[in-house]
């Protein structure tokens, strides 16, 4: 008669994820402080008996089956601290605590650490999926303790979404590494939003698409090679009519996008790493230049713009799915190579066809493109960047001269498409075998005496280059 399975926080996503254990034969407890959200679970849980709740961290933890496996669904931040402060008086020795929040990585290893010292096994674990896929099936990317991990397993597994009945969740690696996979998710999520802002803009201003049109022309565009979430419900907001007024609801959207920092994040901790992820760097500037709405109405005054050219839509169409599939693998290979490095710097040992493999269902960014991924890393397991994946150097090949163009049409008639931009330089730089850079180590040379390499020697050389 005790619950298997505890989750504290009952805002919309613990909600969902308690009643998605529980359908699925886990009898669950939940805990809030809001006496109204725990009232809110009771009812629509319907039997008490396989889910209930209580406002009182005593009770709760009371009522849970040994060893307890509680999870955490609360804003990442203080509030984690606090709450693991809250409930830890009642634990026992080898009792799970399991973050399932956006908490920045560097918390979850002095958790973790911290609780190790008390016996108490800790995982972050990301989940993808939104408040339908905590309902329905997310995408969950747990790390921590491996020992914690085994009497969780199978309660993950069943609540998790399934791609060909295998379910989205595995064991990432040790400490933060579960947080860290959902951060660069989110990385490459942000990088992914913004090539497709980007794409609405130039169809929409360089060959005149209606609301229908778009809707149309994602929908088809999601049948095919470009199939996501992403794409799917981008599709879906162009037909939305608004209730407040006129037209469709995404005209009268305010053009200002707002962040809870786990793309910044993502671009910070690949800069420490030197690792170059420029298009996720570009999505998370193009928030912050979104955000200066007053500033850009006043610039918008100040200069001239080009007259836009418009193109034939169904050529421009064709261009702009060829480049949104081309941009999309570059800011996979971005956030995958992050995720290789990382696991280095931290020791993580991680997997990444494992990490494709999850991310093909319930997360935010799923798309037909990562079992193609899956395969890549499967089919290399040391593969350092997915553009080396020969099935990827055709998918490249073949639409990389789109991407230019579409790039350089969008640059002559003064649309932003900053995102497919840094995602073909990246490309042209990546694949480059000699950069300009030779120039900037000469600079550095020049007036600092930080020393070159040569091409044609060993060695390290200095030059009094003031002639
Ligand atoms: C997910 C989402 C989820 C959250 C985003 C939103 O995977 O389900 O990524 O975690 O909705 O973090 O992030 P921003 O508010 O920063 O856009």
């Amino acid at each position: 008669d005790k619950y298997d399975f505890g989750l504290i926080g009952l805002g919309v996503m613990g909600r969902n994820f308690i009643l998605n254990v529980a359908d699925n034969g886990f009898t669950s407890f939940g805990n809030d402080l809001d006496e109204e959200k725990v009232n809110a679970l009771k009812k629509e849980g319907g039997d008490l008996a396989k889910v209930n709740a209580t406002s009182d961290v005593k009770t709760f933890v009371a009522g849970l089956s040994t060893p307890r496996k509680i999870m955490m669904l609360v804003p990442a931040g203080k509030i984690v601290d606090a709450v693991i402060e809250g409930v830890l008086p009642y634990l026992d020795e080898g009792d799970i605590l399991i973050d399932g929040g956006n908490s920045f990585f560097t918390d979850t290893d002095r958790r973790e650490a911290y609780l190790r010292e008390k016996g108490i096994h800790f995982f972050g674990a990301g989940v993808s999926g939104g408040a339908k896929g905590a309902r329905l099936g997310p995408s969950i990317m747990p790390g921590g303790s491996k020992e914690g991990y085994a009497p969780v397993q199978p309660i993950f597994e069943a609540v998790a979404a399934k791609y060909e009945g295998e379910p989205c969740v595995a064991y990432l690696g040790p400490k933060s590494a579960g947080n860290y996979v959902k951060m660069v998710h989110n990385g490459i999520e942000y990088g992914l939003m913004q090539l497709t802002s980007e794409i609405y803009d130039v169809l929409k201003k360089g060959g005149d698409f209606n609301n229908d049109e778009l809707h149309a022309t994602f929908a088809q565009w999601n049948a095919g090679r470009l199939q996501s979430f992403l794409v799917e419900i981008t599709s879906e907001i162009f037909e939305k009519e608004d209730d407040l007024g006129e037209g469709r609801l995404v005209d009268q959207i305010l053009d200002k996008a707002k962040q809870k920092g786990t793309g910044k994040w993502t671009s910070q901790n690949a800069m420490d790493l030197g690792i170059p992820v420029p298009s996720i760097d570009i999505a998370v500037s193009m928030r912050e230049i979104s955000a200066l709405k007053d500033e850009r109405i006043h610039a918008d005054a100040l200069y001239d713009r080009p007259t836009v050219e418009t193109m034939d839509k169904a050529q421009l169409e064709k261009m702009a799915e060829e480049a949104l599939y081309f941009s999309f693998i570059v800011t996979y290979a971005q956030g995958l190579h992050q995720l290789a490095d990382a696991s280095r710097e931290y020791g993580y040992d991680l997997d990444i066809a494992t990490i494709a493999k999850i991310w093909r269902a319930g997360c935010i960014i799923r798309a037909g493109l990562l079992a193609d991924i899956t395969q890549a890393f499967k089919a290399d397991t040391e593969l350092p960047n997915l553009l080396l994946s020969p099935t990827f150097v055709k998918k490249i090949q073949s639409t990389v001269a789109a991407a230019r163009e579409l790039v350089a049409y969008a640059a002559k008639n003064g649309i932003p498409v900053p995102g497919l931009s840094n995602s073909l330089t990246y490309f042209d730089a990546y694949t480059t075998t000699r950069l300009p850079l030779n120039l900037i180590q000469a600079q550095r040379d020049y007036f600092g005496s930080h020393t070159y390499e040569r091409l044609d020697r060993e060695g390290i050389f200095h030059t009094e280059w003031e002639v």
